[in-house]
């Protein structure tokens, strides 16, 4: 099981796709399972910034998971919400709805069950600190501001959704930021022991080449 976590932007999702990769570890990317949570909390009718209302809903769904190339896809009623999780609204309040604890729990829960499926990389904000601390592989991904929300553009521009200027995506980008490190549960914040990468300054190559540098020994042998 490696570890990975950071702010959104910082490349966790492309570095974990790429050292899954090497190793044949399944990569896990476990802000979709809170994005999941606010698309069917917004299908039901449920208030995503009602905590509350949240916290009474969030028991009640239900997510199917399975190995799909080289990485565990999730459904929800047999559908896999793909691009529906990437709306400007789901961007807006998954920051809300993942701070409520019953919503932690409930993917918590789901993640540590993947552990059936094999050697994992799981990305996200609590990863390191409160879903698999006792990884012997923990890292702490982040990059500057400007070169996260850039990145965030370019990808929106690539996927043909981007109706945001650049500082509408900044601003969206800090304002989860502020939300995800001050929440009461599980904030986002780099744990003691965890490896911190700075990526502001480098190409996903060196990303990649800086996490398989720093794995235990056994693992860096496998890579292919
Ligand atoms: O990585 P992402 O942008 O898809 O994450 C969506 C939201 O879920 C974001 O507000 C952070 C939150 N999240 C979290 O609280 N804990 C995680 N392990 C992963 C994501």
């Amino acid at each position: 099981m490696i570890a990975l976590d950071g702010p959104s932007g910082a490349g966790k999702s492309s570095v974990a796709r790429r050292v899954g990769g090497l190793l044949g570890f399944l990569h896990v990317d476990s802000g979709a399972l809170y994005r999941i949570m606010t698309w069917q909390c917004l299908l039901h009718g449920v208030d995503p910034a009602d905590p509350e209302a949240v916290a009474a809903f969030a028991p009640t769904v239900q997510v199917e998971c399975a190995v799909r190339q080289g990485a565990v896809a999730f459904f929800v009623e047999g559908r896999e919400p793909g691009d529906a999780l990437r709306t400007p609204e789901i961007n807006r309040y998954a920051s809300p709805v993942a701070a409520v604890k019953a919503v932690r729990d409930r993917v918590t829960a789901w993640l540590r069950g993947l552990t059936r499926f094999g050697d994992l990389i799981v990305e996200g904000r609590d990863i390191t600190t409160a879903v698999f601390p006792g990884s012997p592989a923990r890292f702490y991904l982040v990059a500057s501001a400007e070169a996260r929300a850039e990145r965030r553009r370019l990808e929106e521009v690539a996927k043909g959704i981007a109706d945001q200027t650049a500082e509408e995506v900044r601003r969206s980008l800090l304002a989860r930021d502020a939300i995800d490190s001050t929440r009461q549960h599980a904030p986002l914040r780099k744990a003691d022991g965890a490896v911190e990468i700075d990526s502001t300054h480098l190409t996903l190559d060196e990303v990649v080449r800086a996490v398989v540098d720093a794995l235990p020994e056994g693992w860096r042998g496998r890579v292919v």
